[in-house]
């Protein structure tokens, strides 16, 4: 398969831009992410203006090559280098002790800023041209879900972008694993594709467990990466029950599941996404889109198991489903719960 790049011109037109303090939005193997030149403040700040993001939200910082993060960082901890050494370039992000040059808009102030450096072909290419730190949040207005595919950015912000580089779909679609190298420990903030044993298996004190001097990880918010749609997690064994409640109302709903449909109805929208989570987590946010698009009553997901392997897209799912998306359908909310309880509402 060939390796997707970008054409000279086309680079060069990115790079130009950055340079003008413009966006650029560009593909990584996790998401694709909404770049601006990090030296520049006020070219950081219109990332936050056009996401409608809270300023005290700080971003990720992307470099090519670990060698830049004394650019970026100071006195980064031994097991800070070795996760790097492990797994850069990749989806991995540490939070690390900040540069003094790095801007307070990019940090949210904090002492701390994150660093990443992407694997994916064109952010290589992209980086390497522009031979600086990229500042890039997730190319989706604040809240969200993520945009794994071109024309998933384009919906987001239309025309406001003028240029978004083509990546095809991102290969690993849920966004990277981040990790507080800070304190003592080094602590899992956000789950990813790199788990935690896999950290572990490089420095065997990194935990998930709550860290009381934690930095802020706002996407760690309870309610993000949402759909419109209310969104619920029900358990395998009640899906069909679950579901059988809102066609027999002759009420749309949009179903993603780890298997195909036992019936259908036209009342019924079904996606299987399998039981791979690797398989799983590359579609998710695409096939929420689609559901969303359903024009459902609700997204009824099917739990996923409860191992490691499907953390991160636990994580999502929780996120996508939080309490705050489904209050404006109360009645028949009300009806189901009494029905089904807790297991009904995850
Ligand atoms: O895969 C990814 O990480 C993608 C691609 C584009 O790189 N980016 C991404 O960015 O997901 P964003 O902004 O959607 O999420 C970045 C997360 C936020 O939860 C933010 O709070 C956290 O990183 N973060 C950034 N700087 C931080 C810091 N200094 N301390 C703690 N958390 C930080
Ligand atoms: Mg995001």
């Amino acid at each position: 398969m060939a390796i997707t790049r970008i054409s000279q011109e086309e680079l060069q037109e990115a790079v130009a831009a950055l340079r003008n303090g413009e966006l650029v939005a560009f593909p990584t193997e996790t998401v694709y992410g909404l770049g601006a030149n990090a030296n520049h403040p006020e070219a950081v700040r219109k990332i936050f203006k056009l996401k409608g993001r809270p300023s005290s939200h700080p971003l990720i910082v992307h470099i090519d090559d670990a060698k830049f993060l004394p650019r970026w960082a100071r006195d980064p901890s031994p097991a800070a280098l070795k996760l790097a050494a492990a797994f850069w370039p990749g989806p991995l992000t540490l939070v690390l002790k900040r540069a003094p040059v790095v801007a307070d808009v990019v940090t949210g102030g904090q002492d701390t800023v994150a660093i990443r450096v992407p694997s994916h072909p064109v952010a290589q290419q992209l980086l390497t041209a522009f031979g600086g730190g990229i500042a890039a949040p997730s190319a989706n207005r604040f809240g969200h879900v993520s945009p794994t595919r071109v024309e998933h950015v384009r919906e987001e912000f239309g025309d406001e972008v003028q240029i978004v580089l083509d990546g095809e779909d991102c290969k690993i679609g849920l966004e990277s694993t981040i990790v507080s190298c800070v304190g003592e420990v080094p602590h899992l903030l956000r789950p990813g594709a790199i788990t935690l044993s896999q950290l572990q298996a490089v420095v065997p004190e990194v935990t998930s467990a709550p860290d009381p001097d934690a930095p802020r990880a706002p996407g760690s918010m309870a309610r993000h990466y949402s759909p419109a749609t209310p969104l619920n997690l029900v358990p395998s064994k009640n899906l069909e029950t679950v579901i059988n409640e809102f066609t027999e109302e002759r009420e749309k709903v949009a179903v993603l599941a780890m298997r195909p449909p036992g019936k259908t109805s036209e009342f019924m929208t079904w996606i299987n996404a399998g039981s791979r989570p690797d398989v799983y987590g590359r579609s998710l946010y695409a096939n929420i889109r689609t559901l969303d698009k359903a024009g459902a009553r609700m997204i009824v997901v099917e739990e996923v198991p409860d191992d490691e392997r499907w953390e991160a897209v636990r994580d999502r799912l929780r996120r996508a489903a939080a309490a705050e998306n489904v209050v404006t359908y109360d009645p028949d909310i009300a009806a189901l719960k009494a029905d089904f309880g807790d297991d009904l509402l995850g």
